[in-house]
């Protein structure tokens, strides 16, 4: 007990040191007071949508929408970097320039294991991109491949390799389908809200097999489709295609929304079917947040690792050219595993923060072992000073449907967000509308809503904060909520306060993160 006192003790004092020290530059001299420290950015400019994301040799690649001219969107090429455990990122120089006047739309990458396309060398599979050629009123689909691990691509003198002569047909993504022996294309005909599905043998020649759509939110454009087996916890696997959309997303604007069903190489059946026949069922969102746009998975992750991990374009189309960071714009989320659960109300999509994540946190977390609400809002306000990175646990119990709490980030006197758990409501808020900075754009300042599951009276939630942004996993990963903030530099603390009945707290643990 002393001896974690004495320990707790010194871990305080050195990270009000470090602290301390981190707020005078950031004060005096920092120029980059938002830039994330362990989620991805462009060195500078503009970045959109994740693309051609696949493992290969031992390396995550990730390509984005890139702007190598300017801060806002324009001259759309493939931006590049490579990461070995998914939170420490390499940049690479550009990878598919805008070139004839046709940019490079979003799309995706595979491992040619079978060297289907003819592009491998010396016995060693191709990287093949496929991505969309845009010009104005005509997009298509083209391909690229490496055989130097990514480090160099070559756009083939075939492009395009499928054209239905389409203004809004666009972000191809491809993956092996095992059962067919055949490549599969998801592709969005983004103005009519459709996916449609493509075949090929060689990566070369595609041919229509069939179509989804519409269904779910149909308010918006839809863009970056993705489709791919997924584990059921407990047992059990089902199909998910994901259908991001703008807008008409949760939060307004951008969301990315989800299907759960059976594909059988042609067909996507939404399972279970809506309950009255004619009658949509409502929408599924992945994230509830404002800030998660162009959800894709990774390709080729080994067998033996058997995750299925993705990241979003954490930003939305609403205010994304106005944010107020200088000289790059936009980051990326954090990397997330997938994984369906069985609730009461049916399979919903889990996502929780990959594992590599733990490697950042420090040494010794801050602890509040549990107790009543009033003694853990003492221990908060006892850990001043926190940093801008923090990785955070928070277990609540005895909720009920008198229990109205909210934890609030302070970044200042009159500066806080607040994540609020409506008991009644079965709600998660996050209200970021005293968050720092929000004068860039009207739609910024809001409240955005999620429901959260409870049951047996306990929330469960696990917050991520780096300088400029809050994803929110609460309930183990059923409820997201991603969101941007741009607080004021300074030491941060956090509070907890109460409206009606408070529950209990049954543990609270703060790590600082590396
Ligand atoms: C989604 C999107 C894609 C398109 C890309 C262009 O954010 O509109 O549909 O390929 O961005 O940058």
């Amino acid at each position: 007990m002393r001896l974690f006192l004495v320990s707790r003790l010194l871990f305080t004092l050195a990270c009000g040191a470090f602290v301390g020290r981190l707020d005078a530059q950031a004060v005096q001299s920092t120029p980059e007071p938002w830039r994330p420290q362990f989620h991805f950015t462009p060195a500078r400019n503009w970045m959109n949508d994740p693309n051609g994301m696949v493992y290969y040799e031992g390396e995550y690649h990730l390509f984005y929408q890139f702007n190598p001219f300017g801060d806002k969107w324009g001259h759309m090429s493939w931006g590049h970097a490579v990461s070995r455990d998914l939170v420490h990122w390499e940049h690479l120089p550009l990878a598919l320039p805008e070139e004839d006047g046709i940019m490079i739309f979003s799309g995706s990458a595979v491992v040619d294991w079978q060297n289907t396309s003819g592009f491998g060398k010396d016995g060693k599979p191709p990287l093949v991109a496929i991505y969309t050629g845009h010009r104005e009123g005509r997009q298509d689909q083209r391909i690229a491949f490496s055989t130097d691990r990514g480090r160099t691509w070559t756009k083939y003198p075939g492009n395009p390799v499928l054209d239905v002569k389409m203004a809004d047909f666009r972000d191809p993504k491809v993956f092996w389908h095992q059962a067919s022996s055949r490549w599969l294309m998801t592709v969005a005909l983004a103005a009519e809200k459709k996916v449609h599905f493509y075949a090929s043998t060689n990566l070369k020649g595609w041919r229509y097999v069939g179509e989804f759509g519409p269904s779910g939110a149909v308010d918006g454009l839809w863009e970056c489709p993705d489709l791919f087996p997924l584990s059921v916890e407990g047992g059990g696997e089902k199909w998910v295609l994901i259908v991001n959309l703008n807008p008409g997303g949760p939060a307004g604007g951008s969301g990315c929304q989800y299907f759960i069903g059976d594909f059988d190489g042609s067909r996507f059946v939404v399972d279970p079917p809506a309950p009255t026949p004619g009658v949509a069922a409502a929408p599924r969102w992945a994230d509830h947040g404002a800030d998660f746009y162009a959800g894709v998975t990774w390709s080729d992750i080994p067998k033996s690792d058997g995750r299925r991990i993705w990241l979003g374009w954490m930003s939305n189309w609403q205010y994304a050219q106005d944010v107020p960071t200088s000289p790059w714009r936009s980051a990326m989320t954090i990397p997330r595993e997938l994984s369906l659960r069985r609730t009461a109300d049916g399979l919903r999509l889990v996502q929780k923060p990959v594992d590599e994540m733990l490697t950042l946190r420090g040494a010794t977390p801050l602890r509040f072992p549990g107790g009543t609400f009033a003694a853990a809002a003492e221990w908060l306000l006892e850990q001043k000073g926190l940093p801008p990175q923090l990785d955070m646990e928070l277990v609540f119990a005895g909720i009920n449907a008198r229990s109205t709490f909210t934890l609030r980030l302070q970044t200042g006197p009159e500066e806080s967000t607040a994540i609020v758990v409506d008991g009644a409501r079965a709600r998660l808020i996050v209200d970021r509308t005293h968050s720092g900075k929000m004068d860039f754009h009207a739609k910024f300042a809001a409240r955005h809503e999620a429901p959260l599951r409870i049951t047996g009276g306990r929330v469960i939630l696990r917050l991520i904060v780096d300088t400029s942004s809050m994803e929110v996993f609460a309930q183990d990963g059923e409820t997201v909520v991603t969101e941007l903030l741009f607080p004021s530099a300074g030491p941060r603390t956090l509070g907890l306060a109460k409206e009606g009945e408070a529950p209990l707290v049954g543990g609270i643990t703060l790590h600082t993160l590396r």
